[in-house]
């Protein structure tokens, strides 16, 4: 994928919603357009956010310290090396994205930490990623991982490349390692998230809002951790969260699967 101005992005689209400043009048176009369609996005992508903290600190507390997030986006505050971070100092963390202004934004904002890797790649490419020499300094694939596809996986159509290229990160994992998913589903109101779907053509990166079903069969081959595929706030809420008022209104599901 190559830069260019005038083509939204779904990186970038998602950075307006958090309220970030990583974007083009193009996105913000977009974000608008989708924000008439479905009002509740900016606190949607907030609460994603938070549970890509939540899976993080979950991960940590089952002693993974090494951390592969696909469809890392731009990681502005309250993203995977922060969560990591604070778990240990030392947790290594690497950054995929195949967007290229993405990946420029997160080198900028990591700058040379050698604790982190920044890569452009499409999640297709699994030697791409597992074998490029800096992942492989920086990963021992011999004890588990934390493998994050938040929010990424509704930007990928089904298809036998992307099931195998699933199956060929479970494989190449440490027994222990676990995959944190959240991925967007057509909830209630599935005629305004298919006009939100038209929007992101435009992307490159189509929106594809799978049932539980179809999310579940991307999950094939991991354990799911209690309370299993929820919608994303109810995933290990933390206390004090606010009650979730309507779960069959919401959008989004999340899961966490361990690799036995
Ligand atoms: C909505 S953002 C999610 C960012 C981050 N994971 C989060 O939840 O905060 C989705 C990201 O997936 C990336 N993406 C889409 N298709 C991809 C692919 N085939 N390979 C790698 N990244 C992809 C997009 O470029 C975008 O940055």
């Amino acid at each position: 994928m190559s830069v260019d101005p005038n083509r939204p992005s779904a990186a970038r689209i998602y950075d307006y919603f958090l309220g970030g400043t990583h974007n083009f009048a193009v996105d913000r176009e977009v974000a608008e357009r989708a924000f008439t369609l479905v009002p509740d996005l900016p606190q949607m992508a907030r609460d994603n956010r938070a549970f890509l903290r939540r899976a993080v600190r979950l991960a940590a507390s089952r002693g993974i310290r090494q951390f592969i997030d696909i469809g890392s986006g731009i990681p502005t505050e309250g993203n995977v090396h922060e969560a990591a971070h604070a778990a240990d100092p030392d947790a290594r963390v690497v950054y995929v994205d195949v967007d290229p202004i993405a990946v420029i934004h997160s080198r900028q904002i990591l700058g040379d930490d050698p604790r982190t890797v920044v890569l452009q790649a499409d999640l297709h490419h699994v030697d791409q990623i597992l074998d490029d020499p800096a992942v492989r300094a920086l990963v021992d694939f011999d004890r588990p991982v934390c493998l994050l596809l938040v929010a990424m996986l509704h930007f990928i159509p089904d298809s036998p490349e992307l099931h195998t290229a699933l199956r060929r990160y479970r494989d190449a994992l440490a027994p222990g390692s676990v995959l944190a998913v959240s991925h967007g589903t057509a909830g209630s109101h599935p005629d305004r998230l298919e006009d939100l779907a038209n929007l992101y053509v435009r992307t490159g990166t189509p929106l594809v809002l799978r049932d539980r079903a179809a999310i579940l069969g991307l999950l094939d081959g991991w354990e799911l951790l209690d309370p299993g595929l929820v919608h994303l706030p109810l995933w290990h809420a933390d206390p004090g969260d606010p009650p979730v008022e309507d779960p069959d209104a919401y959008a989004v599901l999340a899961a966490v699967g361990v690799r036995t």
